[in-house]
Parts: structure tokens; sequence; C-alpha cells
């Protein structure tokens, strides 16, 4: 008999986000409470190949040259079968991934992940889809992959349905010369994961101030940002980190992501800028920290970051587009 294959290859970046998602309305398809906005990081990449083909009778997934636990694979599994529902295709598939950045620890390899996947299995086959279905897709997967496919600067618009709460572009990757140095303090697994964390976020008193507040942090970052006013920028980027990780550790039972290494580069943030480096810190769920300034900043705040005693390595980004496909499969 004849084989069958489809195969493709996506590159997706992770991506960092200035306002956080964090807690889910509705989370078997990760409807967020509130809108959140985002960077996407050139030098973070998940490249990934899927092949759906007549001779496999298994789905395996591959994440870094290791098979993924059951947990993981369940969640690749979701995306595969819909693109297998809307393709009309019944073949198992095989799924190789990587990333040139540490998994797990903060720098968002969900988002690459799953905006990769999202891409790749669905353009094997005779499936087309819009922008806007790509970023649903990739949303099921994982909230914040559904930013990483725009290019450059994206709002997820939190919606009220799986229809209409997807992410938008707000400005091309040239818009602004931000950059954010990636502090890299752990390379370890975090401990809680995100989808837990995001479980925890309505056990946090201040869950329902934080949802209060945000429609005016979010258009007064949104001014800052048209107006390339770096200073307001910064510092709303700065107290939604701190407003994030203060719902985390509030939360029943609390969680704490940061560790001395966090807290050495904060500290050392809020004293560079003292001195006149204009330098801005945000995390995601995790103990990294990213750091956010301007390209003209970025050999002064990498010559700081190297006098610290915690920091393992960074990793410099700028904007960048969102998920692409490429002719270059892993297998
Ligand atoms: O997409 P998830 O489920 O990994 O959640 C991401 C949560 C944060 O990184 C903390 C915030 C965000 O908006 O990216």
């Amino acid at each position: 008999m004849k084989k069958i294959i489809y195969k493709a290859t996506a590159v997706s970046p992770a991506n960092i986000a200035f306002i956080k998602f964090w807690g889910k309305k509705d989370p078997e398809i990760n409807i967020p409470f509130n809108d959140s906005i985002s960077m996407n990081l050139s030098r973070c990449l998940t490249t990934t190949t899927v092949e759906f083909n007549s001779s496999y009778l298994l789905d395996r997934i591959v994440v870094g040259g290791k098979e993924v636990s059951e947990a993981k694979k369940e969640r690749v599994v979701k995306i595969l079968d819909q693109v297998r529902k809307r393709s009309n295709l019944k073949l198992k598939a095989k799924v190789i991934s990587k990333n040139n950045f540490p998994e797990g620890a903060g720098i968002a390899s969900s988002a690459s992940a799953f905006s990769a996947l999202a891409l790749a299995a669905s353009s094997t086959g005779k499936l087309s889809l819009s922008l806007k279905e790509l970023s649903i897709l990739s949303r099921h997967g994982s909230g914040s992959a559904c930013r990483s496919v725009v290019d450059g600067f994206a709002q997820w618009q939190v919606g009220d349905s799986d229809t209409t709460s997807y992410a938008v572009q707000i400005a091309a990757p040239d818009f602004w010369e931000l950059r954010d140095i990636v502090c890299v303090v752990s390379k370890e697994e975090k401990k809680v994961s995100s989808t837990e964390g995001h479980g925890l976020a309505t056990s946090s008193p201040y869950f329902k101030t934080r949802l209060k507040i945000l429609p005016e942090k979010i258009s007064k970052l949104k001014e800052a940002f048209f107006r390339k006013d770096f200073r307001t920028f910064g510092q709303i980027v700065e107290e939604e980190a701190v407003d994030l990780h203060m719902m985390a550790m509030t939360s029943s039972p609390p969680i704490f992501y940061w560790n001395e290494g966090t807290m050495e580069i904060i500290q050392a943030v809020q004293t560079w800028r003292e001195n006149g480096l204009l330098v801005y810190f945000t995390m995601d769920a995790g103990p990294n920290v990213h750091l956010i300034c301007l390209k003209k900043n970025v050999a002064q705040v990498s010559k700081e970051i190297k006098k610290s005693k915690n920091v393992l390595f960074t990793i410099i980004n700028k904007p960048c587009e969102g998920s692409c496909l490429s002719k270059e499969h892993l297998f």
C-alpha cells in the first residue's frame, strides 16, 4: 500500500508579557480573565516538525531529544486531534521539537512550543488557517501561545468565547527598539507550573482588585508605548510584574517563584536607575528576570549584569516576527 505522509516545520518565538495573563475564566480552552500585552523574543525560539504518516501506529512526541511525559503528551495530542478533525485526517503523528533556551524556567517555553506546534500541525494537510484561527488553536495548547503567532507586539483580547479570545498585533517588530535581556538565574524546571498557578489565582484576596485596576493600567501602558515614553512604560511594566508575583505569593497555597538571584537583580536595577541607567525588570512565572531597556543601553546593562553573583548567562532579545514555516525539517 502507498505510504501517505504530510509534514511541516514551524519556528516560533517565546514572548514576554508586559501585562500578564494570570487566571483562567475557562481552563478547558484557556479563556483568561483579562487582556494581556506582549513582545516576541527573537532569541528564544522553538522549532517543531510534525509528520502525519500512515505507517505510524501511535502519536510520538519528542522534545529536546526525550519522549515527553504523559501529561505533556496529552496537551500536544489535543492540538493534533483538532487538526485531524478539521482536516478529516485519520493518521498518527510524530512530533519533534527543540528549543534554543532552557525549558520550564520562566522563559515561556509553552508559548513558543504550542504556537510552533499549531502552525506546523495545521500546515501539514489541507487546512489553511487565518492568523486569528491560528491564534485560537495555539491558545488551546497554552494561553500565552496565542500571542506568539503575530509579529512584534501583541494584545490578547480576552473575548467571551472560544472564537473571540485571540491575539492581534498592536505594533510591528521595528516600531520601537526595545530589548529584553533575560538574566537566567536558574535552569531548573519550576516546581509549580503556570497551569497550577492560574488555577490558584482567584484564591488571592487581591484578585478582584487586580481585575478592577487592569483596564486603566492597560490603557496607560499602551499610551506610553505609542508615545515611546520609556520611563512611564517601564514603571508600569515593573508594577505589573510585582502584581503578578504578589498574586502568586498571596494565593492559597502561596507560590514563591523568586530565588536569591531574582532578588539580587531586582535590587541592582533600582541602584542602576538611581545612577542614571534606564532599565526596568519583569518576570513570568519563574525566577528568571527579564530586563527591559532601549537598544542604546544594552552594552551598559550587560556590563552591569556581569557583576552579579547569580546570573548564569543572559539572552539578548529584540522584538521579532511571530510563528513562521521553515523548510528545514528536524527529521
Ligand atoms: O500560557 P501559560 O499558561 O504558560 O501562562 C503564562 C503566564 C505568565 O507567563 C506568567 C504571564 C503571561 O501572560 O505570559
